[in-house]
């Protein structure tokens, strides 16, 4: 199997993952902070590593900021609704996936006012057009950073410093560029992870940190194993917005897949490989790469094919995975002009090999002219 379907999850995981995750489950499986015995001071511990890891990985040392959620979704979600509230404008680029849309678009409801800085032909937002949209009301700028569509990276620290300019909170949507692009604080106030795409954990994993000084409301409530004489959530970090028993054989997963990407080198070896991906696909007659792509991923339209059922022929007849359809991103597909079509979508990871990419170039010309 050729996988290059790496954007909705990184495939395989490297063993040092897959070693925590069953060591966890064998010899560490207590609840993290949720007793004084050993097991759970032993995942508790793995749970704390990983907190120093990811506030490592973006140059921070208050490690408390970093709030684990289930995915990215989760925690975009937190820090939308967390800081929102009636009459606050929220501006979002027209490159959005449907995480931050639909979660947008929801609290209209609620009053808050959505605007979209429509992205161009590239997929890539003009910081100034950010800027003319900003108004009194306007509590929050929330950018993708790199697109799940186009593989285009948005200009997230100019757009950061024209938010700070502004008294406006900025929040990054990294899903695809943890791991694969260098992050820190001048790319958003808050920044929201996926543990399983290029940081190489397993799903179920994902983070938001929260700049210290930043209040947010909740969205969840329930038990955090500290102060819990009080029927009220507490007030501090991370534990507030941590309710319930966290996937803590997840995250210790998690931790080793973070030192991984550190230590071996991924974001070079992304790069290297997102090139290559490229200029493979530049040469495949009859499809074209939409936007503007700096990273390993390709969004591919098809002339005369129907991108599903070319995936379903690779899939089927090359044993190559990729990603065909909306991508869980219409409102970049609509931006993009290929709502009615959708994209066929190769998207690379640490594991692939040119020799890989190559080969999918050749199958695909293949299933074209066929
Ligand atoms: N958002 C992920 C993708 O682009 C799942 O495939």
């Amino acid at each position: 199997m050729i996988y290059l379907d790496n954007a909705a999850t990184t495939f395989p995981k490297p063993d040092c993952v897959i070693d925590a995750i069953t060591d966890f489950l064998k010899n560490c499986g207590g609840n993290p902070s949720r007793g004084g015995h050993y097991l759970s001071a032993l995942s508790g511990e793995k749970v704390f590593l990983c907190r120093e890891e990811l506030a490592s990985l973006i140059g921070v040392d208050t490690p408390e900021q970093i709030v684990f959620t289930k995915n990215t979704t989760e925690a975009l979600n937190l820090a939308i609704k967390g800081i929102l509230s009636r009459g606050d404008e929220v501006i979002i680029s027209s490159m959005e996936h449907n995480s931050v849309l639909r979660t947008c678009v929801d609290l209209e409801k609620e009053g808050i006012i959505l605007k979209i800085a429509r992205a161009d032909s590239r997929g890539i937002v003009n910081p100034d057009e950010v800027l003319s949209m900003i108004t009194n009301r306007t509590k929050l700028i929330c950018m993708i950073h790199i697109s799940n569509v186009t593989g285009s990276v948005n200009p997230v620290r100019e757009i950061c410093s024209i938010a700070r300019k502004n008294g406006v909170l900025m929040l990054l949507d990294a899903a695809q560029s943890g791991g694969v692009l260098d992050i820190d604080t001048s790319c958003g106030d808050m920044i929201a992870f996926a543990g399983h795409k290029a940081l190489y954990g397993p799903m179920g994993t994902g983070a938001l940190y929260v700049r210290k000084g930043i209040t947010l409301d909740t969205l969840t409530e329930g038990g955090t194993g500290s102060f819990s004489e009080s029927a009220l959530m507490p007030d501090s970090f991370p534990e507030r917005f941590e309710a319930g028993t966290l996937n803590a054989c997840g995250i210790a997963g998690l931790y080793e897949g973070i030192k991984f990407v550190k230590r071996e080198g991924v974001k070079e070896k992304e790069h290297e490989l997102g090139k290559f991906l490229i200029e493979q696909m530049s040469a495949v007659r009859r499809a074209k790469i939409i936007g503007s792509p700096s990273v390993g991923v390709v969004g591919l339209s098809l002339s005369g094919h129907d991108c599903v059922d070319v995936a379903t022929r690779l899939d089927r007849e090359h044993n190559i995975a990729s990603r065909a359809g909306l991508h869980c991103s219409p409102m970049a597909h609509r931006t993009l002009g290929t709502i009615t079509s959708g994209l066929l979508r190769f998207s690379t990871g640490f594991f692939n090999t040119k020799e890989e990419i190559t080969a999918t170039a050749y199958a695909l010309q293949k299933v074209l002219e066929n």
